[in-house]
């Protein structure tokens, strides 16, 4: 059979354009869905690092005027990912991150930015690349999200599908907007895109797509609570029979510690003593009796890096110590630079984004931490498991799904694969840094516990079919009802 072919739309995807996870799972799912009969092309802004980074460039077409700008959609490859670049200067020539100018601040046209890329979308959909025409769009957070109203303004009927990465970001604007980004008015209710008198780019997409799935399936269920559902929660219980938690896994040809170029490569914990010296010098850290922990992460209230910083003494007093990679949220990190002056040779902290210090970190690390106060799905656990950095993590989201508790019977089974506690609790995360200190110094039942760890599947072999299934019965029904 030939390959059928779907359109994934995104504001980022790995290795071009990251600011977390999200380009990680964009970048990596087509490699997976490949060999199941799924061809993908995911068309992505042409910010000026992306226009900058590809070598070569086809256009496939001009498009004088999406929302009021210029555009073409340009070709492009990178390795084996097949991408459809949104080339529109007057929206993505700027120095900065996807979403922030260069003071942190929110681009102040990002609504019109991600609508005209689910615009574009809309009208790749409809058939303005000559030659090629999916049979699915898949849709990524809410950057996406407005594709299927401006797929029904269009006329177009194509299946679409709304992953969400993350409910904490809605892409609000004012009403008052609609007419710039050229929103009828019919879809301004309350199950439309309305949110409270505003629009909502991502509830536009919650009830646009025929299907939606998240990250993982505790977050699945998570969603559908006020505590976890951002405002959205019923909006997701009114589409519970749509709605699917599929996990996200990790691109493990990159993320490989027996091969990857940036660390010195190794296959067991034994491995990881020269990794862990090159980090313990490259953060400026002493020798010590505990275990070396890493955390890379976005520095967000999301991350419970706050509560993490508030336990540090009991992880101190075991003789654990903190390399941390992170930015956003000055305050944060901040607090994270003094806790690193507090305690020398303890703590180190680098403040930035760093891809390749990040797989020294896991490679180096004996821990990772992530005390997440929620989590969609995490990628930081999976490279921690896949480089032998135990995850001591917040029992919440994908984390919940990924890691295996070291209680006393998964530990006698051998199963266990990290340390979980309850989220958002000084108390519960001090005791599972007392624990992980306690574990460090039973050298081998550690070193078990990190074998178990690096056998843990990981990678996209169990969660790609499922995406398959479901891209085949949303496309089937289509053809069905044609
Ligand atoms: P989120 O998408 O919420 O940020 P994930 O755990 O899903 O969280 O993904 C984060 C991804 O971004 C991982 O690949 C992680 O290694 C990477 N990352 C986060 N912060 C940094 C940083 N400062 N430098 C390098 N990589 C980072
Ligand atoms: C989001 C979530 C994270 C998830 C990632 C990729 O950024 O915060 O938990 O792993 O998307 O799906």
């Amino acid at each position: 059979m030939n390959p059928r072919q779907v359109l994934a739309v995104a504001s980022e995807c790995a290795p071009l354009v990251k600011t977390g996870g999200l380009a990680d799972v964009v970048g990596a799912l087509p490699a997976a869905l490949a060999p199941l009969g799924w061809e993908t092309r995911v068309l992505l802004p042409g910010y000026r690092a992306v226009l900058g980074a590809l070598k070569r460039t086809r256009t496939l077409a001009t498009i004088p005027s999406l929302l009021g700008h210029k555009a073409r959609i340009l070709a492009a490859t990178v390795g084996e990912l097949a991408l459809l670049v949104l080339d529109a200067p007057t929206l993505y020539d700027r120095d900065g991150s996807p979403y922030l100018d260069a003071q942190g601040k929110d681009w102040h046209d990002n609504d019109l930015r991600f609508a005209a890329l689910s615009k574009a979308a809309a009208l790749v959909a409809g058939g303005a690349v000559k030659g090629w025409m999916p049979d699915l769009v898949h849709l990524h957070d809410w950057q996406a999200g407005l594709t299927p109203v401006y797929m029904a303004q269009d006329g177009v009927s194509l299946p679409s599908l709304m992953t969400i990465h993350n409910i904490a970001f809605h892409g609000l604007t004012a009403a008052s907007r609609m007419e710039a980004l050229e929103l009828d008015r019919a879809g301004f209710t309350l199950d439309g895109f309305e949110y409270y008198g505003h629009v909502s780019a991502l509830k536009a997409g919650l009830t646009g797509a025929r299907a939606i799935t998240t990250v993982s399936p505790t977050y699945a269920q998570e969603l559908m609570t006020p505590e976890f559902g951002m405002g959205l929660d019923g909006v997701i219980r009114a589409r519970a029979d749509d709605l699917h938690g599929i996990l996200n896994g990790i691109d493990t040809s990159v993320w490989n510690p027996a091969t990857d170029q940036a660390i010195r490569p190794f296959s067991g914990p034994g491995g990881k003593a020269a990794n862990k010296r090159d980090l313990r010098a490259e953060f400026g850290l002493a020798k010590a009796r505990g275990p070396l922990c890493v955390v890379v992460s976005r520095l967000s209230g999301q991350k419970g890096l706050d509560l993490l910083l508030e336990a540090l003494p009991t992880l101190i007093a075991g003789g654990g110590q903190v390399a941390l990679l992170g930015s956003g949220d000055r305050r944060l990190e901040n607090a994270w630079l003094a806790a690193a002056a507090a305690h020398p040779g303890m703590v180190g902290v680098r403040i930035g984004y760093d891809e390749a210090l990040s797989h020294r970190m896991y490679a180096g690390g004996d821990a990772v931490l992530v005390p997440s106060r929620f989590e969609p799905c995490g990628l930081t656990q999976l490279y921690g498991l896949r480089y032998g950095a135990l995850p001591v993590v917040a029992r919440t989201g994908g984390l919940a799904d990924t890691v295996i508790h070291a209680n006393a019977a998964a530990l006698s089974v051998g199963c266990a694969t990290g340390i979980t506690h309850a989220p958002d609790s000084i108390p519960a995360l001090k005791a599972a840094l007392a624990r992980l200190c306690g574990l460090f110094s039973e050298r081998p039942t550690y070193q078990r516990l990190q074998r178990n760890a690096m056998k843990h599947p990981v990678g996209w072999e169990a969660s790609a079919p499922l995406y398959a299934r479901l891209y085949a019965r949303l496309a089937d029904a289509r053809t069905e009802a044609a």
